[in-house]
């Protein structure tokens, strides 16, 4: 029997094309707060937190034309993208998925948004869904922003594929 790895729904991440739009929808509609807003370059995308719970609604929206989420909403349209499950330890939740023979679209743990720790699961071995594990704040001796740059090129190589997703 292997130990819990996942502690809780950290985020479920939802492609929109107009992140205001759906910024005003869950908060006039629903009284939603959007708690964090952050423009992730390196992978082309903007984000907004909305709070529910001690968890997040995660709408993304992408910042230019070649960026993943810009081709799953040209393949997939809106809709949901991935989801995040919290972890103790990315680098022990990826290993786990590895031994197991899953696929991942990265291969180490790298800089998130919002000052945590990630790596993506690849849906081919997930059951046909984006997998975001997440921990909170940074190992130290964590690399840096230029290294997350470099990271993000191998994951964009694999978020090509068939699959049509891919981090964002
Ligand atoms: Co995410």
């Amino acid at each position: 029997m292997t130990k819990p790895l996942l502690t809780e729904i950290d985020h479920v991440a939802i492609a929109v094309r107009d992140l205001d739009a759906a910024i005003a929808w869950y908060e006039e509609v629903l009284g939603a707060e959007v708690v964090h807003r952050e423009l992730v370059e390196p992978d082309g995308v903007e984000e907004a937190l909305v709070a529910v719970a001690e968890s997040y609604i995660q709408l993304l929206s992408p910042t230019r034309e070649d960026s993943p989420v810009a081709r799953f909403l040209a393949r997939r349209g809106e809709g949901l993208h991935h989801v995040g499950y919290r972890v103790a330890d990315c680098a022990e939740a990826l290993d786990a998925v590895k031994r197991g023979g899953g696929a991942v679209v990265d291969d180490a743990p790298r800089p998130g948004s919002r000052g945590t720790t990630v790596a993506f699961v690849h849906p081919k071995s997930s059951f046909g869904t984006l997998i975001e594990l997440v921990q909170e704040g940074r190992p130290a001796g964590a690399a840096d922003e230029a290294a997350r740059g470099a990271a993000r090129g191998a994951a964009d190589e694999a978020a090509e594929d068939e699959a049509g997703t891919g981090p964002h």
